[in-house]
């Protein structure tokens, strides 16, 4: 081989507000897959990543919580590198953009871009909420669309008629946050110069670094002209305050990518033979990718290589840009529980069943990828357990049985084992150009040419027959051995498996040139089962608990915009009296087997008894407290088809969640099935 490369990957860094969910989880394994097949060809990778830890919705947040931003963002590191360890994302390092090193880079980029004449200052007017004192993004603005009159429209575009607009435009706007009537104010901005770098860009773009839908994307925004960014934001703000600019921070997205360098530089504490300047310097002869979604392709293929060129560092090698994930065919949905969090899939599944599907329907493109939970389970029990596991269940009890675990020395199919070998250079293209599908497939072609050659042989048919023996062995220990080969291609995918597998087979962890030999005269050990079966019922809990988190949660999404709206719309009375709010009793109060949120309320409204599914346990360990009880009821609502059941109408409670959950009760006198108004 070659002289191994120094290869520096990154995936994006998620935002340190919100949980990673399924649609995060195709970026980070298929960053993992190509991270890990670097390594096993030997060469030098090093895969670094990040919690984004700046920017007001995290400061918002933190402060609804009563606590710290720091506190905040600690907790929710801790979260995401769990749900990371446990999907097997092996990063080399994690780290914060909330961190010295990357206070330290920032500042010095920033002094050399404006030392280089990059940055402009210039007044801008902007809403400010008089009431929190501070300047307000769009979509902290709520108001009355001014083109079609819809109320409560967020920022700068009306979601009923489609319109965009500026902020100052609304009709009647209010602070998202206090619900005060904002007002213009002026204040000073940091721009960096984005145009001094058309040239650069429009070559850049177009000189293989990007796939080609994403640099016709970019052409289109690169003919229409660059403007200036604007990269200060005023306190308050959960940031890097600007040098030489007191009460200016840079914008989140200025210290974000450069988080990527920062965690390589914490790494680089560590790691000896990882020098910093070797990696990022101007004509390094490292290579450097980021995995990023479509989503933020703007951020890597303008304003980040303009900064590391304006600052003189190296541009990134390529961007690897990814298309969303969606399922069953649909947008994630937090309704039809299809919005699963990483948790709760590990909750239920097994993480390598995920990497697998991914891996198998990934390729160069930027294409949306589906995630159809039918096809998840039917292509990982008939592939992974039904053909590639299975060679090895097949074979292994006949050599223990046999031969003690001592596998011969034989190759009685050599056209296989030939097959099996000429396929490897054609696979390992296809994990270097990250089209893991092709990989999977021609994998999955020689696993099925393997499966038929062993039921073609039957050795469990000669194993009755007098003086087989040695054939039953040498078939066997060509099965196993051509198993060992899927598991060194699939190791990228399956490093769970993987290990399990080199368990059994009783050898070092293996490396891609591993598959260049073949066992011979060699020891095993005791076969366990090295997979399960996917059991639809798995999938149907991981989708029920999805919505039962949707009951349970009042978070803000990842990009700071509110799930619950802090600033509810106003309703006439109709809409009022349209509530059948009730009086009710309950009866009985009990536990949900296998829900960890629920309780079952059974209720008397006075003329009809009621079941309800309340998110309610966290607060009250002890239901049967709860049986007698009064309660207020919302008898009208829509029913709703719940795995345990159906849930008829909601009985209302005050509190922010988890022990915090007071359920209403009327003063004494009020009797079941009276009205409330
Ligand atoms: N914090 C920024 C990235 C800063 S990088 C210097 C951010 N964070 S994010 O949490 O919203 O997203 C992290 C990554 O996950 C992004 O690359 C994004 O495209 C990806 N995905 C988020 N939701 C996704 C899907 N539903 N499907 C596929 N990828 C998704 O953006
Ligand atoms: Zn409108």
């Amino acid at each position: 081989m070659s002289e191994a490369r120094k290869i520096l990957v990154t995936s994006a860094l998620p935002y340190a507000n919100g949980s990673i969910h399924l649609g995060h989880m195709l970026e980070y394994i298929q960053t993992d897959i190509w991270v890990r097949f670097q390594k096993m060809r030997g060469n030098q990778a090093v895969y670094v990543c990040a919690d984004d830890a700046h920017g007001s919705a995290i400061m918002l947040r933190a402060e609804r919580e009563g606590i710290t931003s720091e506190q905040l963002i600690d907790g929710v590191r801790a979260e995401h590198m769990a749900d990371f360890a446990d999907f097997m994302v092996d990063f080399d390092n994690y780290h914060s953009t909330h961190s010295e090193e990357n206070r330290e880079l920032s500042s010095a980029i920033y002094l050399k871009l404006r030392e280089a004449g990059h940055i402009a200052t210039r007044p801008v007017t902007q809403y400010f909420d008089p009431e929190k004192q501070m300047f307000l993004a769009d979509r902290f603005i709520k108001g009355t669309c001014p083109k079609c009159g819809t109320a409560d429209q967020y920022g700068d575009n009306c979601e009923a008629c489609g319109a965009t607009y500026s902020p100052t435009e609304l009709k009647d706007p209010k602070s998202a946050i206090s619900g005060a009537t904002p007002v213009l104010k002026e204040s000073l901005h940091y721009f960096f110069k984005l145009p001094d770098f058309q040239q650069m860009l429009q070559q850049w773009t177009r000189s293989g670094t990007l796939q080609d839908s994403v640099a016709n994307k970019l052409a289109e925004w690169l003919d229409a002209g660059l403007q200036e960014w604007d990269i200060s934001r005023d306190a308050p703000y959960f940031g890097f305050e600007i040098p030489d600019a007191p009460g200016k921070y840079f914008y989140v997205w200025l210290d974000a990518p450069i988080g990527y360098m920062a965690s390589f530089k914490n790494l680089c504490a560590r790691r000896p033979e990882l020098d910093f300047d070797a990696y990022w310097q101007q004509g390094s002869d490292a290579e450097l990718y980021h995995f990023i979604g479509k989503d933020i392709v703007n951020f890597h293929a303008l304003f980040w290589p303009a900064m590391l060129e304006g600052a003189g560092y190296r541009k990134p090698t390529a961007l690897n840009v990814h298309g969303y994930l969606t399922v069953n065919g649909q947008k994630m949905s937090k309704s039809r529980g299809t919005f699963v969090k990483a948790r709760t899939y590990l909750d239920h599944l097994d993480p390598e069943y995920l990497r697998y599907y991914y891996a198998s329907k990934l390729g160069r493109g930027v294409d949306d990828l589906d995630l159809n939970l039918e096809d998840f389970v039917q292509k990982v029990n008939s592939d992974l357990v039904g053909k590639v596991v299975n060679i090895a269940s097949r074979c292994a009890g006949f050599i223990h049985k046999g031969n003690n675990g001592l596998l011969v020395d034989a190759n009685p199919a050599p056209e296989l084992v030939e097959a099996f070998h000429s396929a490897a250079p054609s696979i390992a293209a296809a994990y270097e150009a990250r089209d893991f599908g092709r990989a999977m497939r021609e994998i999955m072609a020689l696993a099925d040419q393997a499966n038929a050659w062993i039921a073609d042989k039957a050795p469990w048919s000669l194993n009755k027959q007098e003086g087989k023996q040695d054939e039953v062995q040498a078939i066997c220990a060509l099965g196993v051995n051509l198993f060992r080969q899927l598991v060194i291609f699939l190791k990228p995918v399956l490093p769970k498996l993987a290990e399990a597998a080199e368990a059994f087979l009783n050898v070092a962890p293996l490396k891609w040139a591993d598959h260049e030999q073949l066992l011979a005269n060699h020891p095993l050990n005791p076969f366990n089962p090295l997979m399960t079966r996917i059991e639809p019922a798995k999938i149907e809990a991981m989708i029920e608990a999805s919505k039962e988190d949707l009951a349970a949660a009042n978070q803000p999404k990842g990009n700071g915009e509110l799930t619950k709206d802090p600033l509810a719309a106003e309703i006439n009375f109709d809409a009022f009296a349209a509530v059948d709010l009730r009086i009710a009793l309950i009866e009985k109060c009990e536990f949900v087997e296998g829900a960890d949120k629920l309780l079952r309320l059974s209720l008397d409204i006075g003329d009809e008894k009621r079941n309800v599914f309340s998110g309610i346990k966290s607060a009250y360990p002890d239901p049967s407290k709860l049986e007698g009880r009064l309660t207020l009821y919302v008898a009208n609502l829509a029913p709703r088809k719940m795995k345990f059941g159906i849930s008829e109408g909601m009985v209302l409670a005050a509190g922010p969640g988890g022990e915090e959950i007071y359920l209403l009760s009327p003063d004494s006198g009020a009797k079941p099935g009276q009205r409330v108004k």
